[in-house]
């Protein structure tokens, strides 16, 4: 078992072999993601919305993700665990974002994404990768600009935007980031920034000729019910199974069905015994 490293990520680019990634939260899924054979984990900032019921990503905060980061790392042997930078974390000074980017390193993610392209970013980028912090860009829809974007709307849509797109991700890939997300983006697009960039793009919402795939891995699984991307491909249906595992436990406890005989522990047959002769003695 190799461990998937910024090398490894662009040897596949490189071989047209599509690099496997999603979302993760927690140790358990993290092992899971892991045996399942994905490439990449990402603790994306979306656990704002999927795993604390907030309404944006903008309410996540440095502490919060560094928890999740350390519970995804834990459980995640071969794949690059990426942690997504939060909202306010890399945004107010250079030195910030560099020591909370480290922050994450040492917390056990071998990567950091952080979102936008504007020259402030490359800078950031370039004084991650200077000290030793690899770096995912993400462009096109990005969340953390939801207010200024004005809504979730797909991105590139002229060809203007499309441009504008591959030269933010040219600049982020001469700072030295090793690959790019593109969310929410038409596939021509993506297909055009893929093909004139060195480093893969990993697309969620971006179509087929993306160097990768992305997913909310809670979309995929069908646990995440508030709302459910176009792009979401349903594999599941967490939210129907659990329901009904549930809705079974409550009426088992209820009518004293649960626990039977077989989740029982016992005491051994003389202390058994000496129980009951106290209780004897009692009454
Ligand atoms: O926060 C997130 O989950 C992301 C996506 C790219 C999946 O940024």
């Amino acid at each position: 078992m190799s461990k998937v490293s910024v090398n490894s990520i662009q040897i596949m680019k490189n071989k047209n072999k599509k690099i496997t990634a999603l979302t993760a939260y927690d140790y358990s899924t993290a092992k899971i993601l892991d045996i399942a054979g994905i490439d990449m984990i990402l603790i994306g900032d979306s656990l704002a919305m999927v795993a604390l019921g907030y309404e944006t990503t903008h309410q996540v905060g440095m502490d919060e993700m560094l928890v999740f980061t350390k519970a995804v790392a834990n459980g995640a042997k071969r794949p690059m665990v990426v942690a997504d930078m939060p909202f306010m974390s890399y945004h107010s000074d250079i030195k910030t974002a560099v020591e909370n980017a480290g922050d994450f390193i040492r917390a056990g993610a071998k990567a950091v994404k952080i979102e936008g392209g504007t020259k402030y970013i490359v800078e950031v980028v370039k004084h991650c990768v200077d000290v030793g912090i690899p770096v995912l860009g993400h462009l096109g829809f990005t969340p953390q600009f939801l207010h200024t974007i004005g809504g979730y709307n797909i991105q590139g849509k002229s060809v203007e935007n499309t441009v504008k797109i591959l030269e933010q991700a040219q600049e982020l890939q001469e700072a030295g980031a090793f690959g790019i997300v593109l969310e929410m983006v038409p596939e021509e697009a993506s297909k055009y920034i893929t093909e004139n960039l060195k480093i893969p793009t990993i697309g969620i919402g971006a179509g087929r000729f993306c160097s990768g795939q992305i997913l909310v891995l809670d979309d995929l699984l069908g646990k995440y019910t508030d709302f459910t991307p176009k792009f979401a491909k349903k594999y599941a249906n967490l939210a129907d199974i659990t329901k009904t595992a549930v809705t079974a436990y409550v009426k088992e406890v209820e009518e004293n069905s649960f626990p039977s005989i077989e989740h029982v522990f016992n005491l051994d047959e003389q202390e058994k015994i000496r129980l009951e002769n106290i209780n004897n003695l009692k009454n």
